[in-house]
């Protein structure tokens, strides 16, 4: 399978910004080996898609599951579709930490995702408090088993396992944890266990390849490492180029 390198912009680079990462990007990565992925702000969406000239693909960050409405501020699926998106973050854990979003309503985007034909990119992971009282296992079980049951084997998903302790933080699971939660994750989806799972939390160019080469992990989701391009670079260059 080839590894799948997404970037999570978060909250940084406007259209500006983005047309400027992808000038001294696309110099960086003339052949790529790996699938390329970008979680783009949605403001940023189109100026990126207009200078990537790399074979990309786009995604939002977040979506409501309504298709439309009076909701001040959101986004639906169907309308970053049609802005380009091919794919959608649900769950990220700085949606889910930091402005409340439970399980009931990842699945409800995840839903939401699949009738407007993109692919869902669901993200897990433990709090640090819960992988220290060992409850790793019961943690994933129960975020996956959450929309696992609205997916079904002929749409595109994929899940982004990213330790809460890991994002932003500059500490790493170690390929070993990294390989542990996937398998657990892996096995939590049962019958779509094919599902791509990316590794996510601190990932840079030094630490990418070690990363990648895990057990069952498939493909990385890069926060703060993916903003600058030559670092960006640094991990698309990385990347085993095969699975072994
Ligand atoms: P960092 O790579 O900055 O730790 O962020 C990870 C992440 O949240 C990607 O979605």
């Amino acid at each position: 399978m080839t590894r799948i390198v997404a970037g999570n912009w978060k909250m940084h680079h406007g259209p500006p910004g983005a047309a400027d990462f992808f000038s001294r990007f696309v110099p960086r990565v003339d052949s790529i080996p790996v699938r390329l992925v970008f979680f783009t702000p949605d403001v940023a969406l189109a100026a990126s898609i207009a200078s990537a000239r790399v074979p990309a693909e786009f995604g939002v960050q977040n979506i409501h599951w309504e298709a439309a409405g009076a909701l001040t501020g959101e986004t639906s699926a169907e309308m970053a579709r049609e802005a380009g998106a091919t794919l959608a973050l649900i769950g990220h854990s700085e949606r889910r930490h930091v402005f409340g979003e439970t399980d009931a309503e990842v699945n409800r985007k995840v839903l939401a995702a699949v009738r407007a034909g993109l692919t869902p990119v669901v993200c897990v992971g433990e709090l640090l408090e819960e992988r220290r009282a060992g409850r790793l296992e019961e943690v994933l079980r129960g975020q996956v088993g959450a929309f696992v049951g609205s997916l079904t084997g002929d749409r595109e998903f994929m899940v982004a396992y990213e330790p809460v302790w890991a994002i932003g933080t500059g500490e790493t699971a170690t390929p070993a944890d990294a390989a542990e939660a996937h398998g657990i994750v892996r096995k939590a989806l049962g019958e779509l266990g094919h599902a791509p799972i990316l590794y996510g939390g601190s990932v840079k160019p030094g630490n990418a390849a070690s990363l990648m080469s895990a057990h069952d992990v498939d493909g990385v989701l890069v926060g703060g490492a993916s903003l600058d391009p030559d670092v960006f670079a640094g991990i698309v260059e990385a990347t085993p180029s095969a699975r072994s």
